[in-house]
């Protein structure tokens, strides 16, 4: 498959790494490649670029022609306007797979920025109706999004969430070949709200254990 993932940070790098991986054309989509090349020579990023020569850097309004799925890998308050700059005629009809999350920085822990009666991945919905939204991987830390047996027997709980039964299937499928066995299916787009609203025990557990090695299991 062709995919474009939208975002240079460590998810949006992991997922690509991974994707590309299991031999899938992968472009990285960035604001401005040119400045984002320059900035980035002598950090991870830089090193990354290096290492994924076969990843195409490209800017968000290119990175999605010819793409089957997009992964909206950027910053919870930035997505909408990454996505725009992507352009809804070039989201129509595909899968966007949303792993970002409504975070927004302050003093202390972050918080969220829409929450209870809303999500980002209802926001990013209604914004592009065309797209096939699926939520998805948002609660955990990009090592176990393609890499879940990191963690214990691997046998923890990945959530979807979304309004096109094909698309999650198909997005189940490249879960399972991220090695993902507990795929739980919540239901609409509306469901996202209780993987996002998460996160603020995400990120105490985080602080309680002093690891990003954490996750849940529903025990049904
Ligand atoms: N870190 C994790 O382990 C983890 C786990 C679960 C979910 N998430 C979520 O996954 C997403 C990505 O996280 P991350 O830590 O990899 O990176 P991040 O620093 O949250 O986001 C980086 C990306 O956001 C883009 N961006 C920032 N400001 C922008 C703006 N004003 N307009 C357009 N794009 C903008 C950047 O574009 P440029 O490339 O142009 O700089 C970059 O590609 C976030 O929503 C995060 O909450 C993260």
């Amino acid at each position: 498959m062709v995919i474009a993932v939208l975002g240079t940070g460590g998810v949006g790098r992991t997922l690509a790494a991974k994707l590309r991986e299991l031999g899938h054309e992968v472009r990285l989509g960035t604001r401005d490649p040119v400045a984002t090349r320059a900035r980035s020579a002598e950090t991870s990023l830089g090193r990354w670029l290096e290492q994924h020569a076969d990843v195409p850097l490209l800017a968000f309004d290119e990175v999605a022609v010819g793409a089957e799925v997009v992964v909206n890998a950027t910053r919870g308050t930035a997505s909408l306007e990454a996505l725009g700059a992507v352009g809804a005629p070039q989201l129509a009809g595909k899968i966007v797979i949303d792993v970002a999350n409504p975070l927004q920085g302050g003093a202390g822990l972050p918080t969220l920025f829409v929450s209870n009666d809303d999500s980002l991945a209802e926001r990013i919905q209604a914004a592009f109706p065309e797209a096939r939204v699926v939520k998805t991987l948002n609660t955990m830390t990009a090592a176990l999004m393609v890499e879940p047996g990191r963690l214990g027997d691997g046998d923890h709980t990945v959530f979807l969430s979304g309004d096109d039964a094909e698309a999650k299937e198909r997005v189940r499928e490249l879960l399972a070949s991220f090695g993902w066995r507990d795929i739980l299916d919540l239901g609409d787009i509306t469901t996202s709200r209780g993987p996002e609203m998460y996160l603020p025990l995400w990120l105490r557990l985080y602080g309680h254990f002093g690891t990003s090695l954490v996750s849940t299991k529903v025990v049904r």
